[in-house]
């Protein structure tokens, strides 16, 4: 694929964390240019000055056969942080025909957190609880795990299986990252409390 070639009709654009600082200048090109922006009703809000069709993100099966259908429309859909980091760019890139679908990479939540913390990526483990049961006995055999989360299995439950386990862990979460109510907390598995706005978990084995 050539890097300069004609842009494929449909855009997959990692918005980053959420902070607009932390958007790419391709993803703010492609989204300014194209005509249909596709996204969650938060994501949407985002874009307020833009001038074409915006289209609320709906169920996944639906939207695929949508943009099959959409022609040469220039199509952008956002994806929170990074696209294939646990998110939208996978299942359509499976979907689409090859050469119809680019995706635009974002910063991801967890890569935020970790230069927040200056802390090197090189030998972490990258997992996921939203939507999906995690491996706990898998997942703690690893030094250093950063873990995007959902309502379901957050920091305290995560707290709850390295507890049971009767493992020494450092958590870090971080809440609402790059938001101006950003909040960094670095606590042991007892201190965790029940409820975190959203979050990603780093879990660390310090010995
Ligand atoms: C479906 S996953 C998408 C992950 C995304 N593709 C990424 O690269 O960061 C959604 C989860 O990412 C995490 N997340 C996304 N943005 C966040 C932010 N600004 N602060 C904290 N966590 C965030 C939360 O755990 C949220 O439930």
């Amino acid at each position: 694929m050539n890097r300069h070639g004609a842009a494929p009709a449909v855009s997959v654009v990692g918005l980053g964390p959420g902070d607009s600082d932390y958007l790419i200048a391709r993803a703010r090109r492609l989204i300014d240019q194209c005509a249909v922006l596709v996204g969650s009703p938060r994501q949407l809000d985002c874009f307020p000055d833009f001038a074409g069709e915006k289209r609320p993100l709906g169920a996944l099966a639906e939207l695929a056969g949508w943009l099959a259908q959409q022609g040469e429309r220039a199509v952008v859909v956002l994806a929170s942080g990074d696209p294939l980091l646990y998110g939208i760019g996978d299942y359509l890139s499976r979907r689409l025909a090859p050469g119809r679908l680019q995706i635009v990479p974002g910063i991801s939540a967890a890569q935020y957190l970790f230069s927040r913390l200056a802390l090197s990526m090189n030998d972490v483990y990258l997992a996921s609880s939203h939507g999906r049961a995690p491996d706990f006995d898998f997942l703690l055999m690893h030094p250093k795990v950063a873990m995007v989360t959902d309502d379901r299995i957050g920091p305290y439950e995560i707290a709850r299986q390295i507890l049971i386990r009767g493992l020494r862990r450092t958590m870090i979460i971080g809440e609402n990252l790059s938001y101006p109510d950003e909040r960094i907390h670095r606590l042991s598995p007892a201190q965790v409390a029940p409820h975190y706005a959203m979050n990603v978990v780093v879990i660390l084995d310090e010995r």
